[in-house]
């Protein structure tokens, strides 16, 4: 593994170079892994695997969309389409990416499926962790493994496309066959990854629950509506406040915040910018820090991992947070936004 210095901090990181492709394909090479659901991640992680020439079968709950969808992407019923349960049957590497309370639901029909050896593979510590919640407690004898990538699906497969790839964090959970490690390694190149990065179960899911809830999703759509809100309230057109709040983060500055950190898009914005900015992050930091300190709280205490399992459990899941969702979209901020984006340089006829 190659060592890298995070903030003064060393950590080991697994590269291409010591874990090439031709390798991953060479451990791989008399698995059969299967792909249970085919939601985000699970076409993204077919799909990649697949293109890399892994032996791959997907197993998707019949009658749905989602199988509809498998089937559009050339996966054959029969040959490498399958129910979870028979796909679970005719894999050596089982991984687990239907929904997290799916998963909850179908452990039942997979447990007794497993064989001896297989590898059990997760993209999210949840349903080991909060196993007393789940229920997911699998056999001594199979490998439980997880690569969570750090992106949306979408991106997974999206640049795997563009030929870059996507970062992801790794773990092993128990190591029953003696090649845990080296499947897991040899999974997160098949599947796309760029550097994978060491993790445990635990810290896997502590982290990615905060983060979502807090400053990638949840504190993201709160502050901003927050401040389109205040800048309304003071007069301020929709556009306006909408292009202070979201469009010039999403078009200009947030994109210099990836290219070259906090300080680097700093630096690129007016002085003026920078001293109110310097001025006010304090300010924002004491505020929310209390919340976040809630959050953490919550997702450690398994508040969070109950709600979701209660919600995402119903029969009707999909609609209710399609509902939401629309509710969103069809709020002042977001239809504002929907014109916005319309009048973007790049859509000039
Ligand atoms: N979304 C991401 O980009 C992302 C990123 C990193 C990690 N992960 C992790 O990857 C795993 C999969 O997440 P996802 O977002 O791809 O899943 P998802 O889109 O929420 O899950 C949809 C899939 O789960 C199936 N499913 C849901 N409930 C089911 C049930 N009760 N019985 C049988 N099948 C059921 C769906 O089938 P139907 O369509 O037929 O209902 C569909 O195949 C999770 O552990 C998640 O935390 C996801």
């Amino acid at each position: 593994m190659a060592k890298f210095a995070f903030g003064g901090v060393e950590e080991e990181v697994v590269t291409r170079e010591e874990f090439p492709l031709e390798k991953a394909r060479e451990v791989l090479r008399d698995e059969v892994v299967a792909v249970l659901g085919y939601g985000v991640q699970g076409p993204a992680q077919a799909l990649n695997m697949r293109d890399n020439g892994i032996k791959v079968i997907v197993g998707q709950k019949t009658g749905s969309s989602s199988w509809d969808r498998a089937v559009t992407d050339g996966w054959i019923e029969g040959k490498t389409l399958f129910t979870l349960e028979d796909a679970t049957e005719r894999a050596t590497v089982i991984q687990f990416l239907v929904s997290d309370a799916g998963q909850k639901t179908m452990w039942p029909a997979i447990k007794p499926r497993l064989k001896s050896g297989a590898a059990l593979y997760f993209s999210h510590g949840f349903a080991v962790v909060y196993r007393d919640q789940t229920g997911v407690v699998p056999p001594g004898d199979v490998d439980v493994i997880l690569v969570a990538p750090k992106g949306s699906g979408r991106s997974v497969r999206a640049n795997f496309l563009n030929g870059s790839g996507i970062n992801s964090s790794y773990a092993v959970h128990q190591d029953y066959t003696g090649r845990a490690l080296e499947r897991t390694l040899a999974l997160g190149m098949a599947v796309g990854s760029g550097y994978l990065f060491p993790t445990t179960f635990e810290n896997e899911v502590y982290s990615d629950l905060t983060g979502e809830r807090g400053v990638l999703m949840g504190a993201l759509a709160g502050m901003m509506e927050a401040q389109y809100e205040i800048l309304r309230k003071n007069g301020h057109s929709s556009s306006e406040a909408f292009n202070e709040t979201v469009e010039e983060l999403t078009q200009s500055l947030i994109r210099l915040v990836a290219q070259n950190g906090m300080d680097w898009m700093y630096a690129n914005c007016s002085t003026t910018a920078q001293r109110g900015a310097l001025d006010w992050k304090g300010r924002f930091r004491e505020a929310v820090a209390p919340v976040f300190e809630d959050l953490y709280q919550s997702v450690r205490t398994g508040e969070e991992t109950r709600i979701v399992l209660a919600a995402n459990g119903t029969a009707d899941y999909k609609e209710k947070l399609e509902g939401e969702l629309k509710r969103m979209r069809e709020s002042e901020m977001w239809r504002a936004g929907a014109a916005v984006r319309a009048l973007r340089p790049e859509n000039w006829k």
